[in-house]
């Protein structure tokens, strides 16, 4: 197929990229490159073997879509650009509105407009709020504590009504839990900008000295060990999701026989693990010390979150394939080969104290 990925050259599009080209698929990548840099063209033509098309724009710009959805003669939309630091989004709640959901409106518009009516939206498991129960399945109720949730929220809504409105619309919902890790080759991974919010980029940058210690944040959570429990899947699994997502639609979007115009899937393992769980496993991959105090809890946070993931298998066909140690050992690999300087730095750090 021929498909856009908006937001295409970011964390999350690129490892998209990679595995729908080895599936055969022809794709564009447009991104404003606010939180990309365009040499990830480069660095995905380097793993593929071949060059990618990608294309400078700004998904709020309802003409330049309109034009490459016509030029590539473009099957299926990833909508994958948007804005995504929740607490960015607290301090620039309008940045937030315009990116994500003004973003998709102009997508809708240029779609609706060339008669394009495959999507696969970038949702996120933050549109549960705080646990009534887990594992969390796509029934459970929805809520947002800030604006990034709530962008979140307003898109899948918006989603349903125009799914709603006219029979050609399939779409399918992707509601991510926790993306880790990165490529094996280590050419591509998450872009930081300054420290890390997340945790396993921190743990990675804690293990190579750049950070002296990692703050735990609480462990007085009624979990086992106290600490928060999250369902982090690796990117690569991820990005096999969206394979199976459009394969799914292309072949005409069922449930249970029945034809659906729009449903909800959960990517995540259904597995969760505390913070000291990858601390540990992060320092046997990595074969470095990860120091950590305990910090009180961070506002906001809850205490445990992961998947129920049985739609994901009945509906797509798919599930995560990778566990915890490929997880981590992928990351190490990203942090060593994107910032070899900082970590060259830490290995003189330990040799000498
Ligand atoms: P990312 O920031 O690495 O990628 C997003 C890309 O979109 C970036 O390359 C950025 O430059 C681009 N972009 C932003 N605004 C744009 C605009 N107006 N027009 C064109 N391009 C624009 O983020 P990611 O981790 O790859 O996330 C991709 C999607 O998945 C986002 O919608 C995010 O909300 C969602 N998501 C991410 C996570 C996560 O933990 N990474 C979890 C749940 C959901
Ligand atoms: C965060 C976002 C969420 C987003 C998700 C995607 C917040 C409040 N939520 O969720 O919207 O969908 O990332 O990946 O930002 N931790 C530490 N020390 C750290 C960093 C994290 O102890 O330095 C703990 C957290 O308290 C939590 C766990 O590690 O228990 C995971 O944190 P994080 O990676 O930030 O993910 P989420 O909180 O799940």
């Amino acid at each position: 197929m021929n498909i856009l990925l908006t937001g295409g050259t970011g964390y999350i599009g690129s490892h998209t990229a990679v595995v729908l080209a080895q599936a055969g698929h022809r794709m564009v990548l447009l991104d404003n490159y606010s939180n990309s840099q365009p040499e990830v063209g480069d660095r995905l033509a380097q793993i593929l073997g071949q060059p990618v098309t990608q294309i400078e724009g700004d998904v709020r710009d309802t003409a330049r879509l309109i034009e490459t959805l016509r030029q590539y003669a473009i099957e299926a939309v990833i909508h994958f650009a948007g804005l995504k630091a929740v607490g960015e989004s607290v301090a620039r709640p309008i940045d937030y509105y315009a990116h994500n959901v003004q973003g998709t409106i102009s997508l809708l518009q240029a779609m609706q407009a060339t008669g394009v009516k495959i999507l696969v939206f970038s949702s996120s498991a933050t549109v549960y709020g705080d646990p009534q129960y887990l594992p969390l399945d796509e029934q459970h109720p929805l809520s947002a504590t800030n604006p990034y949730g709530r962008s979140k929220l307003h898109i899948e809504a918006m989603l349903a009504d125009v799914a709603r409105s006219d029979d050609h619309w399939r779409i399918i919902c992707l509601r991510y839990f926790n993306p880790v890790g990165a490529h094996e080759s280590g050419l591509i991974g998450e872009n930081l900008r300054g420290a890390p919010n997340n945790l396993m980029p921190f743990i990675a940058q804690v293990a190579s000295g750049e950070q002296p210690w990692l703050n735990v944040y609480g462990n007085d959570y009624p979990t086992p060990d106290g600490t928060g429990v999250r369902d982090y899947i690796h990117v690569m699994d991820l990005a096999e999701g969206h394979q199976a997502a459009l394969a799914v639609l292309s072949a005409g979007l069922e449930v249970c026989s029945q034809p659906a115009h729009l449903i909800t899937v959960n990517l995540g393992t259904g597995q969760g693990y505390s913070v000291l769980e990858i601390v540990k496993a992060f320092e046997a991959v990595s074969g470095r010390a990860v120091p950590y105090q305990i910090a009180p809890r961070r506002p906001g946070d809850i205490a445990a979150c992961y998947a129920q993931v049985s739609k994901a298998a009945d509906v797509l066909g798919w599930q995560a394939r990778r566990g915890l140690q490929e997880m981590c050992a992928s990351a190490w690999n990203w942090q060593v080969q994107s910032r070899p300087g900082a970590v060259a730095k830490a290995r003189c750090y330990r040799l000498s104290t």
